[in-house]
């Protein structure tokens, strides 16, 4: 992947930013950092991804907040934005509530078959096994995701925090028990429990809250990380939107990949590394690794 470092030295936030989508409209570049160094000359402006290898590396308690960007390589389409979902059915007609209440067939054969089509075949991409690796070499400890497709775990995370709950698990409007979505019988639509009652996935739909303890954990490890990595999401949805501005409150470093900027950008990030997932994590592993392995 074509890859480039600018220095927009002197140049104001917003019209880097203006800079930036153009240069993506004329997709001149496939992936672009924008670098904040504006009182040094480019020839000693450091690397951002070394930069952020340099926190990272040195800590100990970094939490990661992911979103659907970080799916996106491994073929599962974002909700907003280009190629979005929400670009081709609407929200509120298939993902609330109170829509798969007053009409579970339509909502299972719009939404929950496709998304089960698309789940099945996703496995992890560079992006998922990146943070992995990192709790591997005793950095990252928690994955906050908005996702429900289980990749971190099937990455290798061991502590996910699904702030959206999990499409791996159906769970019965009746009698609440839970069946694996892969011993779900398709064949009658909407599919029902053996009690009888009408299986829905076992996310969060709008209009629904947040599970209790997913909310409190992760307020707490946002509180309480030196790092936060806030990777693929577009930070328009509360209240997993607010974990960064928590974790940024109690002191910690936020470091943001995105190919796109988002409010968070020019608000609370300390670092914004503009690319994809799956190209940045590799690059940053590496320098991490690198400084890990000199004394
Ligand atoms: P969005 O679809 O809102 O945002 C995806 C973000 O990923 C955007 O900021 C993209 O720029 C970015 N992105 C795209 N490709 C990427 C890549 N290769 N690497 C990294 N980032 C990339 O997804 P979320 O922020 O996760 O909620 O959406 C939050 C919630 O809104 C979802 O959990 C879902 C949705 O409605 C519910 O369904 C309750």
């Amino acid at each position: 992947m074509a890859y480039k470092s600018i220095n927009f030295r002197n140049l104001p936030f917003g019209f880097c930013h203006f800079l930036l989508t153009i240069l993506n409209s004329r997709r001149i570049e496939k992936c672009v950092t924008i670098t904040y160094f504006f009182n040094k000359a480019p020839h000693t402006m450091p690397d951002p991804i070394e930069r952020a290898a340099d926190i990272i590396a040195s800590a100990k308690r970094a939490v990661a907040l992911t979103g659907a960007g970080i799916s996106v390589a491994s073929g599962i389409p974002p909700f907003r934005g280009k190629g979005g979902l929400w670009e081709k059915i609407d929200p509120m007609k298939v993902a609330h509530i109170d829509a798969f209440l007053d009409d579970p067939e339509t909502v299972w054969n719009v939404l929950i078959k496709e998304m089960k089509t698309v789940l099945d075949k996703a496995r992890p991409n560079p992006g998922h096994t990146g943070l992995a690796d990192l709790e591997r070499l005793g950095i990252l400890g928690t994955v906050i995701t908005q996702n429900v497709d289980g990749l971190h775990q099937k990455a290798g995370n061991s502590d996910v925090i699904e702030f959206h709950g999990s499409f791996a698990w159906q769970r019965c409007l009746d009698c609440n028990r839970r069946i694996e979505t892969s011993r779900v019988d398709l064949a009658q639509i909407p599919p029902h429990c053996r009690c009888g009652g009408i299986l829905r996935p076992d996310c969060v739909f709008f209009g629904e809250m947040i599970p209790p303890e997913a909310l409190d954990r992760s307020q707490h490890m946002s509180a309480t990380c030196e790092v936060m990595m806030v990777i693929g999401t577009s930070a328009m949805v509360q209240p997993a939107a607010g974990m960064p501005f928590i974790a940024k409150d109690n002191g910690a470093f936020i470091i943001e990949i995105n190919p796109e900027p988002t409010p968070l950008t020019s608000r609370i990030s300390n670092l914004p590394l503009l690319g994809g997932a799956e190209s940045i994590m590799p690059r940053l592993l590496q320098a991490v690794r690198q400084r890990l392995a000199s004394p």
